[in-house]
Formats: C-alpha cells, structure tokens, sequence
C-alpha cells in the first residue's frame, strides 16, 4: 500500500471547515485504491500569528519538500496587515518550492450555476496555466520617501525566458494531452498584454518557439481584456490558456464565477515531479467562518486534484463525477452560502455519492 505524506495546512476563516470535508473525502476512497495518507498538520495562518507573532520559518519550508503535497484552506485574517500572512505561506510555497505552474480548471457541472445566458456544461470546460513565480508578483520594488507627499512607489514584473518557457512548455503538453483523452484537437491560447507591456513580447516569441515542437496543437493569442471579453461572451472557444502571473490571478477569479462561483473553482500549484501544493481559490471568506454554511467543494475539488497529481486518477475521477453527480441533479442546489446545506452536509453527501458509486461498480456484470 502506497502511503503519502500530506502537509495540512487548515488555515484561517472557513479554511478549517472545508479542509475538514476535503480530508472526509480524501480518506473515503483511499482504502478502496489502496492508499493511505500520512497527515501532517501545520498551524500557520492569521489566527496563529496573532497569537504566536509566528510566521513561517525557513526549516519549515524545508520540511515541506520532503512531503508528497501540501493541502491548503485558506489565509487571510481581518485583524493583520493584508497580504502579511499570504505571502508568507501561500507565496512562501510557491516560491519556497519553485511551485511554477498554477493550474486552474474552469469547469461547469451544472447550466443553472451559469451566470452566463445560454450556456451550459458543454460551453465552459477549460484550464488556465498561470505562471506561478515571476511577474509583478516577484516582490521586486518598493517605497521611497514612504509617507510623504514625494512617496514613490515602484514595482517591477520580471519574465525570465526559462521561467516563461516551462509555463508555455508545460501549457503545450497539457494541450496535447487533454486532445489526446478527448480526440479533439487542442488549442492553446497566450494571453498577455504585449501590445501596452512591450516587453511581454518575450512571452510572444517563447510561444512561437516552443510552439514549433507542437505542429499539432492550434496556437491562438487574446489580449488580456479582450480575454476577459471572450471569457464571458464566447467560453466555448477556449481549451487551455496560459498567461502571466497577475494575469492568471486576475482571469481565474473571472472564471471561477462562470463556473458557479468562488464555492467550487480549485487549483494546483505544481512543481512537476517535486512536492506541490493543492487549494481552494477562494479566500477565508472571514464572515462565514465558523457557521458551517460555507462550500467546501472547492476543497474537494483541490483533493481531486491533488489525487491526480499523485497520480491516483481513478480516485480523483471517482470524486469528481460524484460532486458532478449531486450538482447535475440538484441535490447540491448551488455552490454558494445560500445553499441551504451545511458546509459538513456537503462533505457527507460526497462522501456518501463516493461510496456508493463504489458499490455499484462493485456490482458483477451479468
Ligand atoms: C490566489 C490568491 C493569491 C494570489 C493571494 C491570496 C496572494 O488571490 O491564489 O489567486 O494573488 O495569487
Ligand atoms: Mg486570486
């Protein structure tokens, strides 16, 4: 039996109460796959700092490379400077453990969590690569004369050509691999703003470079607003996008709505081959914490992922199609607050949708 070793790290506001459903999930299908995970609980967030004036040291850091992955709610505490907390863990990962890939599936399971008129499932099923570690978000900058009337504030984005080019690589392999499982043919789009940031024009040539080892895949390009446009407009077109950091962070959010909400939309933070880190995309979300109403599928949805990363595909699937299941038919009415289901309900109905989906498959043919 494989045994992985997991980093927990619950968080702050609801983080703690849709990890708690994610982990429920998480151990429903381990035995039928015959894996189990060795959880390591870290206490890092808000909440702690405040308390302990902690946050995340270097050895941790450390540690958490010799982990399998690192599961994440949510940070992000009214009562510290923004941003303090988030950089420190959620940044400290991604640059800690060079996690250079931020992939973000934008799938809809059901047409009535559409925001969009007239579409459906069949409109909106695709991946955003968002390059995880460079960028306006390189921490490159700062204030001078901070204060005063001449305060100067600068920040600058950096694009290095082998950062760009193992986002765009991986990009291009994830194309070809999704058209491969579907017998479509993929497309992959750029999504920069090379026209008013000219020297995202690196990101233009590296495309077409790399892009040449790809005859098969269509290359197509949007500006980042037109992006936005063609996002709610035209979803249908798109298959896999890859884009800048800030970018990514910005369309995801966007795509995340189309897809239902901020209840449901995860995401991936890889480093291929080396320890990764799996989360939500929503934040703590500080004034539902502790009333069991907000939606942990975001959180199962990022154990899905997690579970495909370490590549238990079946279970990942097994998860997935149960969640599309309860969506599809109404049983998880939506993916919001308003649900009228408990955070934990939620969890106990995948939970149970995965179990018996395993009976079933159980059942001998006749
Ligand atoms: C996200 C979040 C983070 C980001 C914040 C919390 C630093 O918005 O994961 O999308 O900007 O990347
Ligand atoms: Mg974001």
């Amino acid at each position: 039996m494989t045994t992985y070793n997991i980093g927990v790290i619950p968080g702050d506001g609801i983080g703690p109460e849709v990890v708690a459903e994610g982990l429920k999930v998480l151990e429903a299908v381990a035995a039928d796959y015959s894996f189990s995970c060795n959880l390591v609980e870290y206490p890092y967030s808000g909440a702690h700092y405040l308390k302990t004036k902690e946050l995340v040291p270097d050895r941790i850091i450390d540690e958490w490379r010799s982990l399998d992955a690192v599961f994440l709610g949510a940070i992000g505490h009214p009562d510290v400077e923004p941003g303090l907390v988030e950089r420190s863990v959620i940044l400290g990962l991604r640059f800690g453990l060079d996690l250079y890939i931020n992939l973000r599936p934008i799938k809809l399971y059901a047409t009535r969590l559409c925001p969009i008129k007239d579409k459906g499932p069949e409109d909106i099923d695709f991946i955003v690569v968002r390059e995880n570690t460079e960028g306006l978000y390189a921490q490159i900058g700062g204030h001078l004369k901070r204060g005063t009337s001449d305060e100067v504030a600068t920040v600058t984005g950096v694009y290095t050509r082998n950062g760009v080019e193992r986002a765009v690589r991986y990009a291009f392999d994830l194309t070809q691999n999704r058209a491969a499982e579907s017998g479509t043919a993929g497309r992959l789009t750029l999504v920069d703003k090379a026209n008013a940031i000219r020297p995202q024009n690196l990101w233009t040539r590296v495309f077409a470079e790399v892009g040449e080892d790809y005859p098969d895949v269509e290359q197509d390009h949007a500006y980042v607003d037109a992006c936005a446009m063609w996002m709610v407009k035209n979803p249908e077109w798109f298959d896999v996008i890859v884009t800048t950091n800030l970018f990514g962070d910005i369309i995801t959010d966007l795509g995340a709505m189309i897809q239902g909400g901020m209840g449901i939309a995860a995401s991936g933070n890889l480093h291929p081959g080396k320890t990764s880190m799996f989360e939500p995309i929503h934040g703590s979300a500080p004034k539902y914490a502790g009333k069991n109403v907000a939606c942990p599928l975001g959180a199962i949805m990022a154990v899905t992922m997690m579970l495909e990363y370490l590549g238990e595909d079946k279970a990942a699937r097994r998860i997935e199609n149960s969640s599309a299941r309860l969506l599809a038919d109404g049983s998880i009415p939506s993916v919001d607050s308003r649900s009228g289901l408990s955070t934990a309900l939620v969890g106990d109905m995948v939970v149970e949708a995965v179990k018996s989906a395993n009976q079933l498959s159980r059942t001998p043919e006749v």
